[in-house]
């Protein structure tokens, strides 16, 4: 059987693996890092935690609650502020033989900047955006419900830092595609698509929301569907301008994954299915390049955006 290269480029960066870990479902690493024995080869590249300028305590609890096929979370993007992760948290953790990205979010685009001038001076291989957070100055929308300010924070992101960016889109849109658009003509080097869908879950006794917020990021294999259409459709606009997407949303499995290759995403990540089976990148990437092997592809970027019209 031919030998299946598994290296990739994401924005320049190389990866020797397709499989990452998405942010917020490995912390800063430190787990990991302690877990002895733990098979980093597997592991292209590791999305922190969500970090911004000040330390945030993040949302009152519950946080999480598991729903039928996935889990909502309210974590409120707890983290201890860049400036703490930068001088203390990445010097314990960049030895690691993986690559890592820093995922910045912010109240306002001015935050964003300084979260991103704050990596930029620091040993991450790239950053990937959020704006999936509420505006404050705008009423509390989402950043990346606006095409226009979605591209605001881009331009601001771009114009500090020399690291490859990649731009993360929440689907909770009408039209993921105009986003996408923005984002890229704003000069993003790469796009993860997609973040959590906004979801509730009720106690019907109490008759009050489960969670501590109200409301939360619905993830896991519940989204999976929508997720593959969206990174299709994205794939659409970001392929021919040779932007490449981490597809993520439900991934458990190799199938899973190669479905969203297939649909047009470079990378996969996997996120709520870690909760289940922190282990599970090498499982994805063997069954992966089994896959990949009986096709007779030489590497996975033979694979991307091959969908057949229905
Ligand atoms: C507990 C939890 C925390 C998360 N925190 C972040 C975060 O800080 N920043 C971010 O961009 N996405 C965050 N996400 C979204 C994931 O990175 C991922 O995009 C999403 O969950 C979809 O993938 P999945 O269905 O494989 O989990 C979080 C998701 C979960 C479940």
């Amino acid at each position: 059987m031919k030998p299946l290269d598994t290296a990739i480029l994401l924005a320049g960066v190389p990866l020797a693996s397709p499989v990452t870990l998405l942010s917020g479902c490995v912390g800063f690493c430190e787990d990991l890092a302690r877990m002895e024995g733990f098979d980093f080869s597997a592991v292209g590249a590791i999305f922190l935690k969500g970090t911004t300028l000040q330390a945030r305590q993040g949302n009152r609890p519950p946080r999480v609650v598991e729903t039928q096929g996935g889990m909502l979370n309210a974590i409120g993007l707890q983290n201890p502020g860049a400036r703490h992760v930068v001088d203390h948290i990445l010097p314990t953790i960049q030895h690691l033989p993986t690559r890592f990205f820093a995922n910045i979010a912010g109240s306002t685009v001015a935050e964003y900047g300084e979260v991103a001038r704050i990596f930029d001076d620091s040993p991450v291989d790239g950053i990937e955006i959020n704006i999936s957070c509420p505006n404050v100055k705008e009423g509390g929308a989402a950043f990346g419900s606006d095409p226009k300010v979605a591209a605001h924070v881009v331009e601001t992101v771009k114009r500090v830092t020399s690291k490859p960016v990649i731009t993360k889109l929440s689907p909770n849109v009408t039209d993921i595609t105009r986003v996408a658009q923005a984002v890229i003509d704003a000069g993003t080097d790469a796009i993860s698509a997609i973040n959590t869908l906004m979801g509730m879950a009720i106690d019907l006794e109490k008759r009050r929301p489960v969670l501590g917020n109200g409301q939360g990021g619905l993830s896991g294999p519940a989204i999976k569907p929508v997720a593959l259409l969206q990174v299709w459709r994205i794939h659409q606009i970001a392929g021919p301008r040779g932007i490449p997407i981490v597809g993520q949303g439900g991934i458990t499995t190799a199938r899973d994954a190669m479905e969203f290759m297939v649909a047009g995403a470079t990378a996969i990540g996997l996120g709520t299915a870690l909760f289940r089976n922190p282990l599970g990148a090498r499982e994805v990437l063997d069954g992966m390049v089994a896959w990949g092997q009986r096709l007779g592809v030489a590497n996975f970027h033979e694979i991307r955006g091959t969908l057949n019209q229905p």
